[in-house]
């Protein structure tokens, strides 16, 4: 099994650009199924998740290939089989989403649970009340999520939480549904907002995403689309913070910066020197950075899939740290891998508290997760000697070409097989 290996200390220097944002390529494919049509993506990162969705709409009928380096074209025209199994949807909960688009197209659909996972139950409750609101009759049979519906028909969702992949599976299936749906409560990311320019240039009318309440009229049918995915705005903040944490200097180009707004106001609060534009930022590192507090919170708040990132960086600031978790209910999982590095952490409860030490030092480490490995390989980058990053697979489901972009940046970083 691969393993990453990093020699801490090399301060890293230069400008790398974003990849696709995996979250939003995903959305966007199961979005795809909604036309009986070729649709072709691009600016796709090459992803093991991607991968997984590629196989999932194989599996279900549709056409699903790479026909370039970061281009996928997807063909719903040929689905044979609204039936997700276990094996691929377990692999990936963005599977799920797969469910509001084959109802709304087929009228039945069928997709497994997707189950736990390492960051919490993460339970399904809420597509499934969206989709009952529409008027799908839903039923759990031995793990498998049954949706059928004679008529679907438009109606209101109350999210009781924000949900971007709730918000997205809903909408999904209310731009097929006769009359007007409204979402309220619903997820703002600009993972959603993506979702709902594509869906309208298919053809539907979806209005207000990125507020909180969403008006979606359905249409009869929808046609494919080309389109460009936009940077992915996780890899863009963690790639600030492994320069940071080195106390250097990097420029992430091809995103757009007003998606991080958040994550850059918490660097900024450490005391980086940030040079923003619209779709470039620079993040220079005075010698010295400062503690941070920072709470997870649906966007436009401080995004979970930031919080171990932001944890590794403060482990090598002057002073103590609070880090509240808020999306997930169990997502520390870096906690006793950046221990293990002899990071000063405590846990109280969903807060994290985080003293700086005056070095961390390289060990073996176990990645448990995509974000929580992306929080190890910062703090390895800051590190005294190796760190070994084990069960990368995790990495390699939402960073792509991690390692070479690193290097590019003068990390010493391999992979070994
Ligand atoms: N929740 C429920 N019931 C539901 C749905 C969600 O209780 O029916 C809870 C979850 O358990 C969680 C909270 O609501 O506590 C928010 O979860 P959300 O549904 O927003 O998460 P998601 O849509 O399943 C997406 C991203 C995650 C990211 C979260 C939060 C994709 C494919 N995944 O997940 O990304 O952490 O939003 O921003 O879009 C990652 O990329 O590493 C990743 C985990």
């Amino acid at each position: 099994m691969d393993r990453i290996v990093v020699r801490g200390g090399a301060c890293l220097r230069g400008e790398v650009a974003a990849s696709g944002s995996k979250n939003s390529a995903l959305a966007l494919m199961c979005a795809a199924l909604l036309a009986p049509g070729e649709s072709v993506l691009r600016n796709v990162p090459r992803l093991r998740d991607i991968d997984a969705m590629c196989e999932l709409l194989r599996a279900l009928g549709a056409r699903a290939d790479w026909t370039g380096e970061h281009e996928i074209t997807i063909d719903g025209a040929t689905i044979s089989s609204p039936e997700a199994p276990y094996e691929l949807v377990r692999k990936m909960r963005a599977s799920f989403m797969v469910l509001g688009p084959l109802l709304a197209r087929f009228g039945t659909a069928r997709v497994s649970e997707p189950g736990g996972c390492a960051i919490g139950v993460r339970p399904i409750d809420q597509h499934l009340k969206g989709l009952r609101a529409l008027g799908a009759k839903v039923r759990l049979d031995h793990g498998v999520v049954e949706a059928t519906s004679d008529e679907l028909r438009g109606g209101r969702v109350a999210f009781d939480m924000c949900t971007v992949n709730g918000t997205q599976n809903v909408m999904m299936a209310a731009v097929l549904t006769p009359g007007e749906t409204v979402l309220e409560n619903a997820a703002r990311e600009p993972e959603v907002m993506e979702l709902a320019e594509v869906l309208n240039r298919m053809g539907a009318d979806v209005r207000g995403a990125g507020g909180d309440r969403i008006t979606i009229r359905g249409v009869e049918t929808l046609r494919g689309i080309e389109h460009s995915v936009s940077g992915d705005r996780i890899e863009a903040g963690t790639l600030l913070c492994t320069g940071l944490v080195t106390r250097g200097d990097v420029t992430v180009t091809a995103i757009d910066t007003s998606t991080l707004e958040s994550t850059l106001d918490k660097l900024a609060s450490m005391g980086a020197e940030l040079t923003i534009e619209p779709e470039r930022v620079r993040a220079e590192s005075p010698p010295t950075l400062r503690e941070v507090e920072a709470v997870t919170a649906p966007f436009p708040g401080f995004p979970t899939d930031m919080q171990a990132q932001l944890m590794a960086l403060a482990c090598t600031v002057e002073g103590s740290s609070v880090i509240t978790e808020r999306v997930f209910e169990n997502r520390f999982m870096h906690v006793p891998e950046l221990q293990r590095m002899g990071a000063d952490i405590s846990l109280a409860g969903r807060a994290a508290h985080v003293r700086g030490v005056a070095r961390l030092s390289g060990a073996p480490v176990m990645a448990t997760d995509l974000r929580a490995s992306a929080g190890l390989i910062v703090a390895a980058l800051a590190a005294e000697g190796d760190t070994t990053v084990n069960r990368v697979y995790h990495i390699d489901r939402g960073y792509e070409r991690i390692e070479e972009k690193l290097r590019g940046l003068g990390a010493e970083i391999r992979r070994e097989g």
